[in-house]
């Protein structure tokens, strides 16, 4: 199976009116009179002053308000107004979000073609306006809203096919720094994050039958060489022979055997600097094992290889995108099953790393997993380190479903993919590494446990993940909350949400900060 070539979007310099679309979108502030763009009022025939006027539209955020264009002079057939909220506050995060929204109703309204208009905020003086940064963002959440997350439906369909997608950019004030070809390579570069959130979706949505940890590499493979990565796949033997007993033994209890996925990103001519490293989390399905889950909502633990899925997806973005630094991806694959020869409480097993773990929960499994796939990104050269996992319940009952948390060491390390994630649209919140909660997991056998218990457990598995990264600069990213939506947002339908694609890619494209 190969990935669908998507279309480009297409980029309009100049006005709005000379554009032809099902559906032409403007996005609209919170208490801006009807006049405010230019012409528009008039151009159907005065129903944005009456909508206004009556409070039918108001420019809530992601509010929407649909009406013809009457007005010959306009090439687009209707206007969609899309809610953007107090203008102040309108950055490019509201605009991704807006250009979901709006391109979702177009998707269910069944529009052929949709010209999103582009609108920096009017509060901030020309010269400040983050001009690309809107360009990329509407391009990010143009294309987020093509994700198709029912994939296996055979019947009608409630949701139409994405619509081409035109971005227009009018008139720059004449201070602007920004070229056409900058604005345009900022729109390709949205296309690309937005795509590559996608996949990371669609992946996650796949459930453990369709994407067993052989079937996981296999798609994890086509993705990323298709972008221009390298990519190994070991298998068991492989995965035996370089020692690492705690991701075997979580297989153990599954007749699908395990996968280590590893990527390689070198830019043309770079042999030296820093080596990013990107681990995820990749159990393909977690029971829990012996120390089985409850049936209640166990089936959507087959998004609990998320954080591998974005480290896959990030990886062939990263290599699409040129980034200038070399980047190497790990994703250590396995199913966490119950089976006659799985890990028992209590069993200890020996790190590749050479330490000994007690495993007191068969259901803290991530850890262990992610333990040796730290180790083999150090082998394979890494200085600075990211892991992103659907790691624990506790981060859910911390943060909620809207902000992952974020750990690590040492601070500037750890603030610098916090603010990236931010920009990227993927929040954090950082929690603390304490040397104190490094006791919960002492053991009286072995090295230290798996488990530290139910206080703090969301710090306590990052605590031991930290036991692995051998003192680089390190980040966890615990997106157990964050990767699957509960409930539908305007901006973000129900299901898997492809959170840090973006933040890993962003933070390879701006390695000149942090290298
Ligand atoms: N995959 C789960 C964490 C999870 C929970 C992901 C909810 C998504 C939604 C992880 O392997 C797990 O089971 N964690 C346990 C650890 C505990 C046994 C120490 C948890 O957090 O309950
Ligand atoms: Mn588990
Ligand atoms: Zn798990």
């Amino acid at each position: 199976m190969s990935t669908p070539a998507s279309t480009n979007i297409t980029c309009r310099f100049g006005s709005p009116r000379t554009v032809e679309a099902d559906l032409l979108v403007c996005p609209w502030f919170e208490g801006e009179a009807s006049s405010a763009f230019e012409g528009l009022d008039a151009a159907c025939a005065g129903e944005l002053t009456r909508a206004i006027e009556s409070g039918e539209f108001a420019g809530r955020p992601f509010d929407i308000f649909i009406t013809p264009l009457v007005d010959p002079g306009w090439k687009a057939r209707r206007v969609a107004l899309i809610g953007a909220g107090a203008d102040a506050a309108f950055d490019p995060g509201v605009a991704r979000r807006a250009a979901t929204a709006v391109a979702l109703a177009a998707r269910s309204r069944r529009v052929s073609t949709l010209a999103f208009v582009m609108r920096p905020g009017q509060a901030a003086p020309s010269g400040d306006v983050d001009v690309a940064g809107f360009a990329q963002a509407i391009a990010e959440g143009l294309t987020l809203a093509e994700f198709d997350g029912a994939a296996y439906q055979t019947t009608e369909r409630r949701i139409g096919p994405p619509p081409a997608l035109t971005i227009v950019i009018p008139a720059l004030r004449d201070t602007s720094p920004e070229s056409p070809a900058r604005l345009e390579g900022a729109v390709a570069r949205g296309r690309v994050l937005g795509e590559a959130s996608n996949l990371a979706r669609a992946l996650a949505n796949e459930p453990a039958n369709t994407l067993t940890p052989r079937l996981f590499a296999e798609r994890a493979s086509q993705v990323t060489a298709e972008g221009g990565v390298s990519v190994e796949v070991l298998d068991e033997q492989q995965i035996e022979a370089l020692g690492m007993r705690m991701l075997l033994g979580v297989a153990r209890g599954s007749s699908e055997p395990p996968r280590l996925m590893v990527f390689r990103y070198t830019p043309a001519g770079v042999t030296k600097g820093p080596v990013l490293g990107l681990v995820g989390k990749g159990v393909t399905f977690d029971t829990g094992g012996i120390s089985i889950k409850p049936a209640d909502g166990m089936e959507r633990m087959k998004t609990d290889m998320s954080g591998g899925a974005a480290v896959a997806c990030a990886m062939r973005a990263i290599a699409r995108l040129n980034a200038p630094v070399r980047v190497v991806g790990v994703v250590p694959a396995t199913e966490n099953m119950p089976g006659g020869r799985a890990l028992k409480p209590g069993d200890i097993l020996r790190s590749a790393e050479g330490k000994t773990v007690e495993v007191v929960n068969t259901d803290a499994e991530g850890r262990l997993i992610l333990g040796d796939a730290l180790w083999y990104a150090r082998q394979l050269g890494a200085t600075h380190l990211v892991d992103v996992a659907t790691l624990t319940g506790g981060i859910v009952v911390a943060l909620g479903k809207t902000t992952s948390g974020v750990f690590g060491t040492p601070e500037s390390w750890v603030d610098q993919v916090r603010r990236v994630g931010e920009r990227a649209g993927d929040r954090m919140w950082q929690l603390p590494l304490f040397d104190d909660y490094r006791d919960q997991l002492k053991s009286e056998i072995a090295d230290m446990m798996n488990t530290g218990g139910r206080p703090a457990s969301s710090i306590t598995a990052a605590m031991f993940l930290k036991e692995f990264t051998g003192g680089l600069p390190w980040a966890h990213v615990d997106i157990a909350g964050t990767a699957w939506a509960d409930e539908a947002k305007p901006y973000m339908p129900k299901g898997p949400t492809g959170v840090a694609v973006r933040t890993l890619v962003e933070l390879a494209l701006s390695a000149d900060a942090w290298k």
